[in-house]
């Protein structure tokens, strides 16, 4: 993964990098967009829709992320935008995408195949930020990713008895999990939804502070039920953010809604998110042995594909 880091690069002086994708590849942009908040790198746009904004033109970098390749708004994403700007970079395992990088020549950087996307998670965010490095954007530098990989392999048993722990106080409890957190963890939430949903089959609600200060807090006052379960988390460093997770915690106590604390570890943001999503990560999955679940097979997004094409083409 590291060994290939920055190999290619793309030339140019860009405004914005606008990253399209969906599902676990879409995530990819969502991490990106923070990390360069973060560690001041270009200004970042997600899209995860087909639909592409009138304001991209040729200043703009445009990354298209999806693993597959054959996914169908990212493949529209990309027949609009090529007219729009022409430094596009695709990241993708196979399929009808990199079929279009070699007959367009666009930069294409290739992801190991025969996985689920979102387990490809950490391959595809470092192809991009070797890219990115590489081309005199950098976010991330090699080593902070050598580290970081170093620092979860040294806690992976602490790691895996804390996801059990997790899967276990959802198993409990069977309720609507909520995920609450303090920005900029807002992705790494959405992360762990995603993980939830689609390897243990559950759904899950985001909350995020300060802004759920602003209105989920008055869904509070006078809830249906108390059919949920909250894991709250926070970094023991960021003071606000820890303050204003223990404000939301004193808010669901007051709902007697069953919580369960995550403390992200980590000597940096990246290291945080890497911890969080690897901890999502495993405990989804232990969540999907306990019910006797397969965590890899996602039927009904297969079925949403297999019509996705009448929906979008007239
Ligand atoms: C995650 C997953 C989905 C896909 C999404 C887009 O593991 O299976 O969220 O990532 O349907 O597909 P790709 O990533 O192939 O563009």
């Amino acid at each position: 993964m590291v060994n290939e880091w920055g190999k290619i690069r793309v030339s140019g002086r860009f405004r914005l990098l606008v990253i399209a994708g969906m599902g676990g590849s879409g995530i990819v942009g969502d991490y990106i967009a923070r990390l360069s908040e973060i560690y001041n790198g270009l200004p970042v746009i997600v899209y995860k829709t087909h639909m592409v904004p009138e304001f991209i033109n040729d200043r703009d970098l445009v990354i298209i992320v999806s693993y597959s390749g054959n996914t169908h708004e990212s493949i529209a994403f990309l027949e609009k935008v090529k007219n729009k700007s022409r430094n596009i970079v695709i990241v993708s395992s196979n399929g009808l995408l990199e079929k279009y990088s070699l007959e367009n020549n666009y930069v294409f950087l290739k992801i190991p195949s025969g996985m689920v996307p979102r387990i490809s998670l950490p391959s595809m965010l470092v192809s991009i930020l070797g890219l990115l490095d590489s081309s005199g954007y950098t976010i991330v530098s090699r080593d902070t990713v050598i580290d970081a990989i170093d620092f979860l392999k040294h806690g992976i048993n602490d790691l895996e008895k804390k996801a059990g722990d997790l899967a276990c106080f959802i198993n409990e409890w069977k309720r609507l999990v909520i995920l609450a957190s303090h920005y900029p963890y807002d992705v790494l939430m959405i992360r762990g939804k995603n993980e939830f949903n689609e390897n243990s089959k559950i759904p899950v609600k985001v909350e995020i502070a300060p802004e759920w200060m602003h209105n989920d807090i008055v869904g509070w006052e006078k809830p249906y039920s108390n059919m949920y379960s909250v894991i709250l988390v926070f970094d023991p460093d960021d003071r606000v953010g820890k303050t204003l997770v223990e404000y939301m915690d004193r808010v669901y106590e007051r709902k007697d809604i069953p919580r369960y604390r995550v403390v992200l570890k980590g000597r940096n943001y990246f290291e945080k998110l890497m911890y969080g999503s690897l901890l999502f990560g495993l405990a989804s999955v232990e969540l999907a042995r306990i019910r006797g679940i397969d965590p890899l097979e996602t039927i009904s997004i297969k079925e949403y594909k297999s019509i996705a094409n009448s929906i979008f083409v007239s």
